[in-house]
Order: structure tokens, then sequence, then C-alpha cells
């Protein structure tokens, strides 16, 4: 990870953005059915880009490929993409290059694009990067199988299209991810908002959510698998919205939010992310009444000046945002909350950037995902304003939040030696195996030996603190 550029502090939590192609660490789809053809998948950007992935493994293996994580051994390469910012392409540009060498010894390797930056750059992509075989948008992941046969027969295959209602509802994930403990379960797509920055919008489409019994099926399956934890994911997930058509009757993201709480009283549920407009104090409310609903709000901030905010079409204002972060601590006093910030967006001045500061200092951050601004192509933001703040001024600025942010985690980490956490044992630390590690409510990271206690990965064990590395609560299970 560029640290200048895109940097996060305190890998304490789970992140819901960065998913960086080595991120991907799945098994065989099935290891006792030998296929005819091998695909291989890496997924870049968000962790809805991740669980799409996990949606196209599983219409793959039903059209008779099998998953592998050796790409030597891959027909099919495929690589799920993002472009949130401009460093984020270039990284997906450069990984592209590398798998030249392997093209060369196996010509009939297909090489894919799927994801966001397939969406933005569409068939202009086959003209730039010759060795790309197909280029796959978002909602169009069904029609992957004909495209791959089309491409087979040497022609270069597109679908693009953006759709109203797909959401892949009915299609059961593969999980990729093989700790078998926490899965993500995507219950809207798309974007509604249209902050002036960001190019989700044009990327993904408009906003829908997905049949609300599709997902609490899916959750209960994972249960019965032995999951113990599943984060709902939407770009927006506090519009959830969902009418029946045979009842006429609607879901929000509240009444979602504890069906899903009520299905299992060990199953943690999380959830990511809230845009600061659209979290209820019904939301909050059902947050506080379930033990298994994690203590932890992911709530993007941006900026702490209202005329960037304006700028931004965050629709808020620095004073709305911080009584929503009293009323956060007023109902959920243990809730963790995190965010994300952007330096230097067009026009900020250094009373704006001082007030971001300030803003964080008053919203007392857990963590922050902070990055630079980086115009990007089709953009609000980059037909209207101008990009006007040099790269070095940004840097400086990414800088001293990022130093107030250090100084806030560290002071939460702090917070925490002495306190008792309810620890969901996630696997062995990376560390020392005679150590585990899994994550508070508040999702932060805690590493604990494992004694003589017999427990396995996937219980519960409280653990008290004594003390925190940069990234890690360290403790010892108490009983
Ligand atoms: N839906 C989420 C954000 C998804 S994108 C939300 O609204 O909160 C993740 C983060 O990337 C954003 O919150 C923003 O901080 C950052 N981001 C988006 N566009 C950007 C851009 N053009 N330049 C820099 N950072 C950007
Ligand atoms: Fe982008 Fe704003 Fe939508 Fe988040 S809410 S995805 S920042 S447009
Ligand atoms: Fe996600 Fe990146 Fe697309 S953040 S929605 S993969 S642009």
């Amino acid at each position: 990870m560029n640290k200048t550029e895109n940097t996060t502090l305190f890998s304490t939590h789970k992140n819901p953005y960065e998913f960086n192609g080595e991120a991907i660490d799945y098994q065989l789809v099935n290891e006792n059915i030998k296929y005819d053809k091998y695909f291989y998948v890496e997924s870049y950007g968000c962790a809805m880009n991740f669980a799409d992935s996990e949606v196209v493994a599983s219409i793959l293996e039903q059209n008779g490929f099998g998953g592998t994580k050796n790409i030597e051994i891959a027909d099919l390469i495929l690589i799920n993409t993002c472009s949130i910012r401009e460093k984020a392409e270039l990284t997906i540009r450069k990984r592209l290059t590398e798998f030249r060498r392997l093209k060369q010894a196996n010509p009939g390797l297909l090489v894919g694009v799927l994801g966001c930056m397939a969406e933005r750059l569409k068939a202009q992509l086959l003209e730039e990067e010759k060795l790309v075989d197909l280029v796959v948008g978002p909602d169009a992941y069904r029609t992957l199988p004909d495209l791959i046969a089309d491409a087979g027969t040497g022609q270069k295959a597109v679908n693009v299209l953006l759709s109203r209602d797909e959401t892949y509802g009915d299609i059961a994930p593969v999980r990729l991810d093989n700790n078998g403990i926490s899965a993500f379960v995507s219950i809207m797509r798309g974007c509604n908002n249209m902050c002036s920055f960001c190019v989700v919008p044009f990327t993904r489409g408009r906003e829908r959510s997905r049949d609300a019994f599709s997902i609490l099926a899916e959750c209960k399956d994972l249960v019965e698998k032995g999951y113990k934890e599943v984060v709902l994911l939407g770009q927006n997930v506090d519009s959830y919205y969902w009418n029946n058509p045979e009842t006429n009757t609607t879901t929000t993201f509240a009444m979602l939010l504890e069906q899903v709480a009520q299905i299992n009283p060990s199953l943690r549920v999380r959830f990511s992310t809230s845009h600061p407009k659209d979290i209820t104090d019904e939301v909050l409310h059902i947050i506080a009444s379930y033990d298994n609903i994690c203590k932890n709000i992911h709530l993007p901030v941006q900026s702490g000046s209202t005329r960037m905010l304006q700028l931004m079409n965050r629709t808020y204002t620095r004073e709305w945002y911080m009584a929503k972060i009293d009323r956060i601590r007023e109902l959920l006093p243990t809730c963790s909350i995190s965010s994300d910030i952007i330096a230097g967006f067009c026009t900020e001045t250094e009373d704006d950037h001082q007030d971001t500061i300030s803003l964080m200092q008053y919203a007392n951050y857990d963590l922050s995902y902070m990055y630079y601004y980086s115009e990007r192509p089709g953009t609000l933001a980059a037909r209207r304003y101008e990009d006007d703040i040099d790269l070095a001024t940004k840097k400086r600025r990414l800088q001293e939040i990022v130093d107030i942010q250090w100084t806030l985690s560290n002071e939460s980490n702090k917070r925490d030696v002495g306190g008792v956490f309810e620890v969901l044992i996630e696997g062995n630390s990376k560390r020392n195996e005679a150590e585990w590690m899994g994550r508070s409510s508040q999702n932060k990271v805690v590493v604990f030996p494992k004694g003589d206690f017999k427990n396995k990965k996937g219980d519960y064990v409280k653990v008290k603190i004594h003390n925190f590395t940069k990234g890690t609560l360290l403790g010892d299970i108490i009983l």
C-alpha cells in the first residue's frame, strides 16, 4: 500500500475498503472434483467487490469451472477492479502487465477485467490493454459463461450494462475467504447519493435493495455452516428499503438488522457503510437492544468544513454531523466510531483543513481511512470544480490528519487497557501459533495466549487487556 496516497492507521479493524489482490486467500471450490477448466480471481477495492467475486465464483462453479489459488494453472484469470482513486487503477494496470508472461506460456489463457474499472472504461479497456479478453461490469456477471465462450473463440467480449434490479439475490456465493467464521453478505447494490468526488454511482449504477428473505436465508445458511459473524454490505446500508411485492410491505434497514440479529444470539452482526444522513435513531436503538449487533459504526465524514461538505454534496453540515456523534455516544456509550476523510478537496483552505482536524478531535474517532483527493473523470467535481490544491499541500494535509488520528487511535487503545472484552476467535495469531487472534465487538484485533484452555476457532472468550501494540490489543483469557 502506498502510504502517502492512502493511509490506514491501526489495522485493529476489519478494513471495509482496501482489498489489494493479496487479500484473496481462497480454497479450491471443491478439491474432490476434477474440473476441466480452472479460474483464478483477485479482488481489489472495497468489500462489495470481494463479495461480488464470491458471486462470480458461484456462477463459474455452476458452469464447470473450478477455483484455484494457483495462478500458474488457471485457464481464466479474473481481476475484480476498483476505480475509486487514480492510484487504484494504476495498481491494476501494473498487475495486468504481470499476466503477460502467463499468457505467453499458455496462449489459451483468458484474462478478464471485472468490476468498477471495467464499468468506467468499457470497451476502451480492450484497446488500451491488449492482453485483456473480457470486460464485464458489476451487473453483468450472470452473462460470464457466455462471454467466456465468446472469448474462447477469439472474439473480444464486453458486457457493461448496468441494471436497475440485479442484486444476485438468488445466487449462493462461494466463500472465498476460508476462515469460515466471518462472511460478507451483500444487502444492496449501487448508490444514489452523487457525492461530487465519487465515481461509485457511475460504476455501480442506481441503488437497489436485495430481497430481505434471500438475505435472511443466506445468513441462516451461514449459521448452519458454522459461521459466527456476518457483515451486511452496501455503499449506504442505512437506505436499505425493500418492498415485498406480494404483501406490499416494506423492510427498512432497522427491521432487517433486527431480523438478522434474531437468527441466533451467537451470530455477530456488523454492517458497512453508513451515510451520516441516513443512520436513524431507530437503527441506533436496535444496535443497543441486541448484544450480538456489534458496537462499531463506520460513519464517514469526509471533511469537517461545512463549506467543503456542501461542495462535496454530502447533504449535512459540520454541526449536524457532530449532533449525530453525540447521539451515538448517548445511546451507545461503548460503541467505536470510525470515519473516512479526504484531504485537499477542491478549494480547500487551511481553515477548512483545521475544521477537519477539530472535528476529528470532537468525534474522537477510533480509526479513520484517510486519503488525499484524486479527481475522477466524469464525476460532478471533475466537471464543476478545479482540482486546485497542489500535490505537496494535499500530502502535507493528509499527513497532518494521519498524525492526529494516530494520537486518537493510540488513546482509544490505551482506554481499553484494564477492560474486559468478549472476543470471537478467528484463528491463530499470525506471529505465534501459541496465541489466538480475534476481534472485539468494537472491531479491534485482540491477541492472547491460548494457554491450557481448550478453545477453538469460532469460540467466544472473555479477554482482559493489559497492553497494546500499534494495531493490536494484547490480553489474557479470563473465566
Ligand atoms: N459509500 C461509502 C464510501 C465508499 S468509497 C460512503 O459513502 O461512506 C470509500 C472512501 O473513499 C470514501 O468514503 C472517500 O473517503 C474515499 N474516496 C472516494 N472518492 C474519492 C476520491 N475521488 N479521492 C479520494 N478519496 C475518495
Ligand atoms: Fe460514493 Fe457518496 Fe455513494 Fe459513498 S455515498 S459511494 S462516497 S457517492
Ligand atoms: Fe468499491 Fe472501488 Fe468500486 S471502492 S464500489 S470497488 S470503485
